[in-house]
């Protein structure tokens, strides 16, 4: 089953949304990605990935049959966040999902859920994933919003020790597949 989910992973390239438009990431999208994986409100959300240049272009420009990543746009072609579909299991046809919109003056306005909804939409529909699960700080009401409109629901939590020494409480959300 592998190499065929591959291969039909691999045509999933531009994936229309009602609000945003996702696509490959370029090379000319990575200075952009970069500016807002270390901004700090970001970062206190969705953590800090990327020590260089380098491997922020390893991981967002050469997929691997893992992970994909897109770049988010508004339907006039200007870049706004990220989405990535990572940890892609066929043996257990699940897959996680992270996301993040980098311009905050435009939070709240639905572009992240349509993100969301758009991205697991498409793969739940061209591919053999039952299953697309995420991990969210528990403090992130926003995000937690975002994903409950989507169909996202709570399964468990877990605490950990943050990259700055602090303790959170990630809470593990699901969607299944809809039969
Ligand atoms: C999380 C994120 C992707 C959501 O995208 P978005 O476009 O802002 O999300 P949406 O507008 O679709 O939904 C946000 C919802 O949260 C609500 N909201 C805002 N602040 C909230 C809070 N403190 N508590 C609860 N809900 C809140 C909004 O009102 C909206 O709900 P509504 O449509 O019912 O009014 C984006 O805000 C972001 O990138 N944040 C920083 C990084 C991050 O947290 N990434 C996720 C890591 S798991």
């Amino acid at each position: 089953m592998s190499l065929r989910e591959d291969s039909k992973v691999g045509k999933l390239r531009v994936l229309d949304g009602e609000k945003v438009r996702l696509r490959p990431v370029e090379d000319e999208d990575i200075p952009k990605l970069m500016e807002w994986e270390n901004d700090a409100d970001i970062v206190r959300w969705a953590g800090k990935k990327f020590q260089t240049v380098e491997d922020a272009r390893e991981w967002h420009l050469r997929p691997t049959l893992q992970h994909r990543t897109f770049a988010i746009e508004l339907l006039d072609g200007r870049l706004i966040g990220e989405i990535e579909v990572l940890n892609i299991t066929w043996r257990t046809r699940t897959a996680e999902i992270r996301v993040f919109i980098g311009e905050k003056d435009l939070w709240d306005r639905g572009l992240g859920e349509d993100a969301v909804s758009t991205l697991v939409n498409a793969f739940f529909r061209a591919t053999a994933l039952q299953e697309i699960f995420l991990r969210v700080d528990q403090d992130n009401g926003r995000a937690r919003r975002c994903y409950q409109k989507v169909g996202f629901r709570p399964e468990g939590r877990v605490t950990c020790r943050w990259e700055d020494g602090s303790r959170r409480t990630l809470v593990l959300m699901k969607l299944r597949k809809a039969n």
